[in-house]
């Protein structure tokens, strides 16, 4: 339907790099089509009707768990080639990469990113993004699924932000936020409705050894 090229030099992604590169984070309250937004939108619900979507763990590798008092969303990460709209939003992702690679010199080598689901009353308590025994996760990004959204109805993304302490999201469809994993602890507040995103990472590579 449609191939997003968006150039790497797009001013919206150099705002992005700009707010990173001053403050650490950045949010961009028109970021998806209200087309995109609601083609994602639809594709979460399908996979979420369809069982798809998993109760999210805690923690890495082994050690993982499942701890509804932690975080209750469920989610599904993404795959190239499963959905239009998805491919749609790896390209866009990807070429914000590429904006933060030159802009910031991070050399973020990937995005991974998963759909969630928060069902109504469900948050995920304050943490960092970044796992203490891997720190490849550079840089976040959450675009948010939901149409019509009121402040009333909770769901903030709560931010601890250096420059300007505790700061709330409201999650409105097509609004994109983004900040350095290893630096802003951040919590999901409970709603009194289904809370939809899709929320990814920028990564660099590994330190493993040869
Ligand atoms: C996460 C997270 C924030 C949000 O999944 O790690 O913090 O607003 N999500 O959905
Ligand atoms: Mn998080």
């Amino acid at each position: 339907m449609r191939a997003m090229q968006i150039p790497s030099d797009h001013p919206l992604l150099l705002n992005i790099v700009d707010d990173l590169a001053a403050c650490g984070w950045s949010q961009q309250n028109v970021f998806l089509s209200e087309a995109l937004t609601l083609e994602l939108a639809a594709e979460c619900r399908k996979r979420a009707a369809e069982g798809e979507l998993a109760p999210a763990a805690v923690g890495r590798g082994p050690a993982q768990e499942i701890r509804e008092g932690i975080r209750g969303d469920h989610i599904q990460w993404l795959e190239p080639g499963q959905a239009q709209a998805c491919d749609s939003y790896l390209e866009l992702m990807d070429s914000l990469r590429e904006a933060l690679n030159r802009g910031l010199f991070l050399g973020l080598e990937d995005f991974e990113c998963h759909f969630a689901m928060y069902p109504p009353g469900a948050f995920y308590k304050r943490h960092v993004d970044r796992f203490r025994d891997d720190d490849r996760r550079m840089v976040s990004a959450v675009v948010y699924l939901n149409e019509e959204w009121l402040p009333e109805q909770g769901g903030q993304l709560r931010m601890y932000l250096n420059d300007r302490g505790q700061y709330d999201v409201v999650p409105v469809g097509g609004r994109l936020v983004v900040f350095l994993s290893g630096e802003v602890p951040h919590e999901v507040m409970p709603a009194t409705r289904e809370r939809l995103s899709l929320t990814g990472w920028f990564r660099r590579r590994g330190n493993e050894p040869f």
